[in-house]
């Protein structure tokens, strides 16, 4: 009998009892959070506006649109604040209630549940591994002709960490335009990129109605517990439409007000993508030449490991780092991911020595 727990990434009280931790001694390589933590200009900020929580927020968010418009260079009138990029995934399912959708997999499983609750048949289109999880488009347009009327996709991929260029994505956005397929993109990881405007399809909201892409705070800002994310399209009557199904004030007054904060802080900006880049070059450098893994091209401020030494498992690599209270992701959960996979997100630089240590010893 399989006795092995299974855990998701965000299970970490289950984690702590189950292996007798203190979650304070824990390390998070599995949430994905830039572990500089909070900009020091938001969280002084919260700390001197805490009365906000008095009042209601502008319900149209004028300002922080006004902020969000300046910081992806879009215009103002395309963007919907909500709480958290999940709420968007949500909320704009509902509204474009599909008919039948196509995933990118292996992918983030919070789309599938969340079409799980629509009237559409899903269906995945799988990543090649030895593509490095890159998709072919001209193969990727040839299933789409198959009846699809809605497709979804991360970029940077989650738990993949590959990514789609800008050049591929606007032949892919425009062929779907042609077949009336709707297009959804989740650009949540998008700022650890090295180059973002090498694969943002922001600017591309402004040449295509079919698209809308989603962003948020909990990641390269460190506060997934404001619960800060918006969704960019340039088709305003579908943005209206999800506006008005909305609940009111979605996001709180904190948010809305950090959340100007945040996205201005230049300094913490650099430092965090600073950190990452050279972090994530350092880790794959030391991971790339043991036979014990294969490590793929990495956009995301994670990165995923292939095991290829035999009877060594996903569950063995997450228990030999847990047990030194290094909390990686073992992949097993996810779809479309034929194999032993792990995942784990870019921490301090001692930290992240500790855990290269750990799989180098196995
Ligand atoms: C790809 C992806 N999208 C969205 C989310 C959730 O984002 P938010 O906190 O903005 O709702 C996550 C969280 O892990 C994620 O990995």
């Amino acid at each position: 009998m399989d006795t092995k727990p299974v855990f998701h990434g965000s299970d970490i009280e289950k984690i702590c009892s189950y292996y007798n931790l203190k979650k304070e001694d824990i390390v998070k390589f599995g949430a994905n959070v830039n572990p500089l933590g909070l900009s020091p200009r938001a969280s002084q900020a919260i700390a001197s506006h805490i009365e906000l929580l008095s009042s209601y927020p502008d319900r149209d968010y004028t300002s922080l649109r006004n902020t969000i418009s300046r910081y992806c260079n879009i215009p103002a009138d395309f963007i919907l604040p909500g709480n958290g990029s999940s709420e968007l995934i949500s909320l704009l399912i509902q509204e474009r209630s599909p008919k039948h959708t196509l995933i990118l997999g292996p992918t983030y499983s919070e789309y599938s549940r969340e079409l799980s609750f629509s009237g559409s048949t899903q269906e995945y289109y799988h990543l090649q591994e030895s593509m490095d999880f890159e998709p072919d488009i001209p193969d990727l347009c040839r299933k789409l002709e198959q009846g699809y009327d809605f497709l979804i996709l991360c970029n940077p991929n989650n738990p993949t960490s590959s990514a789609i260029s800008k050049k591929d994505l606007r032949d892919l956005i425009h062929f779907c335009e042609e077949k009336d397929i709707f297009v959804m993109i989740d650009e949540t990881y998008v700022e650890f990129a090295p180059d973002i405007s090498a694969i943002t399809a922001v600017p591309l909201t402004q040449e295509f109605t079919n698209l809308i892409v989603l962003r948020g705070v909990s990641k390269f800002f460190a506060a997934p517990g404001m619960r800060l994310g918006y969704g960019i399209t340039g088709n305003k009557k579908f943005l209206e439409k999800m506006r008005e199904k909305q609940t009111p004030w979605s996001l709180n007054s904190i948010g809305a007000f950090a959340g100007e904060i945040m996205l201005q802080d230049e300094e913490y900006i650099q430092q965090t993508r600073q950190l990452i880049l050279s972090e994530r070059d350092r880790m794959i450098d030391e991971l790339k030449n043991i036979s014990t893994y294969k490590v793929y091209p990495a956009y995301a401020n994670f990165i995923l490991l292939k095991i290829q030494k035999d009877g060594l498992t996903s569950y063995d690599v997450f228990e030999a780092c847990i047990r030194q209270g290094l909390m990686i992701r073992d992949c097993s959960s996810f779809q479309c991911l034929e194999g032993e996979f792990v995942r784990f997100c870019i921490m301090m630089p001692e930290d992240n020595s500790r855990l290269v240590n750990v799989l180098k010893s196995l």
